[in-house]
């Protein structure tokens, strides 16, 4: 029956992470490998999206006023000006809101570019569309990447640029510098830039996510992707969006209705609670310093929100759940990695992922090292190659040397999973993995 299969189904097939996922399940491993937080969603979220269900919000939805929160989003954050009735599509996570994007601007035979390492949906769905992804190299350790390779790379065919900032896996946050270039080369061909904005506000010391939509002559050729999922710790909702001049994004909204018709309506109606939140909600994902910061945080959404019957006491487990900030979790991970002997040059800027060099000790690959984690350490986390695709390239043979861990988890799963790694050593010259 494989005969009858088609192109592109074909084209798919199950990678090397799958089979170390399904691993990591049947053992029960600590799972530091998917990029969703085990600890629950903001009460106001869910107080507002089991009172849609309560209200009969069943059937297919376009919920009024969530575009617009999208748009005083937009001016807000990056200064833009956009048409809420033309601009904004509402659609199943970002992941269809790239999908559809795709769909909407990419023809067969047209490039794509893309940075290596890259999120893995990207390429996969710019086949699907009959695009041809090309990859620009993102150079460890500090995921720079080289101006002049990225200009050399547009060829006549190429139709888009896909920036995701921050990035995954890196932890990357592109700096002005570096999307003022993406920026002049789209310009200067005439070319499309798709973004994936997932984690925009989820960066860390210094580091601000600036969207490339908001430099000179940018707007009219940025169809901005994001969605509630990371923001809010919602990634089973399925909540996203697309932002794009009207034309394209009535293109996209067209496909989206023939793909999936509409998100899910509860879930619509709580976003509406979501987007609504105090900007200390947003600051609380980069840090909260103090208790008081904290306590700020939760008193002002739930005096927002006193009309409803939330109890402050979810709040206050809530509060106790995220005491820590992203940022701590990160430098915790750091520090628990760097005691095994991995390298960590780069200290992610944005998301929560830290992407780690195997140590010099490990003579092994990535795929190696992940499976006797999860056998000896009880521990998953995701091989770095399943993010890169310059691998047959001379230049990229680091591509085997990196692993992704997930640090968006609760404080009691970070804490075990450190504990399982600080008993384990490297050891002798076979480099395997024994437990202390
Ligand atoms: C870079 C990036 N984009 C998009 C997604 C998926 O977003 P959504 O849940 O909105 O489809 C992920 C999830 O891990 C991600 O890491």
């Amino acid at each position: 029956m494989y005969a009858k299969l088609s192109r592109v189904a074909r084209m798919l097939t199950p990678s090397p992470i799958q089979e170390l996922s399904q691993l990591a399940q049947r053992i029960g491993a600590i799972n530091l490998a998917e990029g969703f937080p085990d600890f629950p969603a903001p009460p106001d979220f869910k107080a507002a999206a089991v009172s849609a269900i309560n209200s009969d919000f069943n059937q297919y939805r376009h919920v009024q006023g969530i575009c617009e929160l999208v748009e005083a989003k937009m001016k807000r954050d990056h200064g833009l000006q956009i048409n809420p009735l033309t601009d904004v599509v509402i659609s199943c996570g970002q992941t269809e809101a790239f999908a559809a994007s795709i769909f909407a601007v990419i023809d067969h035979g047209d490039e794509v570019l893309l940075f290596d390492p890259a999120y893995e949906t990207y390429g996969p769905c710019i086949s699907l569309a009959g695009g041809i992804p090309v990859y620009v190299p993102l150079d460890p350790p500090y995921w720079t990447f080289d101006v002049e390779k990225l200009k050399k790379s547009f060829t006549s065919r190429t139709k888009a640029v896909v920036l995701n900032s921050p990035h995954n896996p890196t932890g990357k946050v592109f700096t002005k510098g570096e999307l003022e270039a993406i920026a002049e080369a789209c310009r200067s061909r005439d070319c499309i830039c798709i973004t994936d904005e997932v984690y925009e506000y989820i960066t860390f010391d210094i580091h601000n996510h600036v969207s490339i939509s908001s430099l000179h002559g940018m707007q009219e050729r940025t169809i901005i992707t994001s969605s509630l999922s990371k923001t809010f710790s919602v990634t089973g909702w399925r909540i996203g969006w697309s932002c794009a001049p009207s034309n394209i994004a009535s293109a996209i909204r067209n496909i989206h209705i023939k793909i999936t018709d509409s998100a899910p309506a509860p879930f619509q109606e709580a976003a509406l609670t979501a987007l609504r939140s105090s900007p200390e909600y947003f600051k609380s994902l980069r840090t909260v310093s103090s208790c008081f910061d904290a306590l700020a945080i939760y008193a002002g959404n739930y005096f927002q929100l006193s009309c409803r019957t939330i109890k402050l006491q979810i709040h206050i487990f809530y509060l106790g759940m995220r005491w820590k900030s992203y940022e701590a979790r990160r430098d915790n991970a750091v520090e628990t990695l760097s005691g095994l002997g991995f390298r960590i040059q780069f200290r992610p800027q944005g998301s929560f992922f830290l992407f780690a060099e195997l140590p010099q000790s490990w003579l092994h690959s990535d795929v190696d090292f992940v499976r006797e984690l999860i056998k000896k350490g009880g521990v998953a986390a995701v091989p770095g190659c399943g993010f890169f695709h310059n691998s047959s390239n001379n230049e990229t043979k680091y591509y085997n040397r990196f692993v992704r861990f997930a640090f968006c988890k609760s404080d009691e799963t970070l804490a075990a999973a450190a504990q399982r790694i600080r008993e384990l050593e490297i050891i002798g010259d076979k480099g395997l993995l024994k437990k202390l």
